[in-house]
């Protein structure tokens, strides 16, 4: 069978040999620190699980629901957003709409597949998630990515966004919390952009805002659009429920973007995938979103203890010089790159400039920690580990991963 050069060209995820060799070395029965989680290890809030049942009851809840999904969860979703981010969409130059499809990633997909034509380039911030240069390439389109660097806890340079803006430029990706770093832009970097993109009138920003209410210390996230809602009319907002409901499983994501947007995104999602789970959408539509933030807390305060041991080890560990605040989503990207173990590996292999992989690997063969190389986010030399592990596990994990750094 000739395969296209389309899905060929696709990277294979870095994450699925680690954790099969994480898996393998189990079964082997070594003990087996997983931290490569991107999901909350959590049961959702029992009134959304109660929802579900109930709305298992009925033969619609089993059936076809609208392609871009019921009318009153659109409703519900838009509402909750104006709500959480202040924004009167009302007052916004275009009119509004949303899209339920099936998880944030599906939304990423619909939108790229119908923004970017043949050699369009879309901005991307380094680090970024996984997925966003396979879905561009998919598309055809050429990701541009801005560098980061640890010395400025991976915050992209607006200097350098404006000078990869070309007249290619179709989009610009945010992820604010972000993944893999687990912090988010400061307002004011946020203002800084609003003005850069206000300079720019042809180019799209994609803010992908999976994250948003998963922060666990002030100030909040906050956005471009709401220091310059003029900016509206060409953002496309992706969130979910994902990681706020602890609901990976249940794949419901939406996308907010202008209505010249989303009835283009409905008409792809019609043709390829129909509507998204109806039951979880029928429950979604009787869930109060308020509750989501009480849900939270108790997470969010077990995500801020784990990140205060983390630094804790750093200091203890003489490593300060690598460590910075995380304050949401549920990732540390560790840093390499001024630690003993890498001072030696350079030394030994000179010339490979990017050891993430090879690093992550030698943790897991010989500590039993599983974490996610840099290589997977485009940033080298470093490794993503999530902090959303038990305390006692996590704290475990933690001393392997010093005592491995300081080697
Ligand atoms: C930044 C980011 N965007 C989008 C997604 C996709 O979310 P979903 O699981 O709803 O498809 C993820 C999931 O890990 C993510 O980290």
């Amino acid at each position: 069978m000739k395969l296209s050069s389309r899905v060929q060209d696709i990277n294979e995820s870095v994450t699925l040999k680690l954790n099969a060799k994480a898996v393998t070395l189990a079964e082997e029965g070594k003990t087996i620190y997983n931290l490569t989680a991107g999901q909350l290890p959590f049961r959702p809030m029992n009134e959304f699980v109660e929802l579900i049942r109930s709305e298992s009851d009925f033969l619609k809840s089993f059936q076809y629901s609208p392609v871009a999904g019921y009318p009153e969860l659109k409703k519900k979703i838009i509402e909750n957003f104006q709500e959480t981010r202040g924004i009167d969409l009302n007052s916004a130059p275009v009119e509004f709409d949303c899209v339920v499809s099936n998880g944030g990633k599906h939304c990423l997909s619909n939108i790229f597949g119908s923004l970017i034509d043949h050699g369009d380039e879309i901005i991307l911030m380094a680090p970024y998630w996984v997925s966003y240069p396979e879905m561009i390439r998919f598309c055809k389109g050429v990701p541009i990515v801005i560098e980061t660097s640890p010395f400025d806890v991976f915050v992209p340079s607006i200097e350098e966004i404006k000078r990869k803006i070309s007249p290619k430029t179709k989009a610009i990706v945010i992820n604010s919390p972000n993944n893999p770093t687990g912090t988010h832009y400061s307002d004011k970097w946020m203002k800084d952009f609003a003005d850069l993109m206000l300079e720019h009138p042809d180019v799209a920003i994609i803010s992908d805002e999976i994250y948003y209410q998963l922060y666990y210390y002030d100030p909040k996230p906050t956005y471009f659009y709401q220091h310059a809602p003029e900016l509206l009319e060409r953002t496309i907002i992706v969130d979910g429920i994902s990681k706020t409901l602890a609901s990976t499983g249940l794949r419901i994501g939406y996308t907010i973007a202008p209505k010249s947007l989303t009835t283009v995104i409905s008409k792809l999602q019609g043709q390829t995938t129909s509507g998204a789970n109806s039951l979880v959408q029928r429950a979604l539509s009787h869930f109060d979103f308020h509750q989501i933030p009480v849900y939270l807390n108790p997470i969010k305060k077990h995500l801020r203890e784990n990140a205060e041991l983390l630094g804790e080890a750093f200091r203890e560990n003489g490593l300060s010089q690598s460590w910075y605040q995380p304050l949401s989503a549920f990732y540390y990207l560790l840093d390499f790159s001024q630690t003993p173990l890498m001072e030696r590996m350079v030394k030994e292999r000179s010339g490979n400039n990017d050891l993430s992989v090879e690093i992550c690997e030698m943790l897991l063969e010989e500590c039993g920690v599983a974490i996610v190389p840099g290589a997977a986010f485009g940033m080298p030399n470093t490794a993503r580990m999530s902090l959303v592990s038990e305390k006692e596990v996590f704290s475990e994990a933690v001393a392997k991963i010093m005592k491995f750094l300081c080697s």
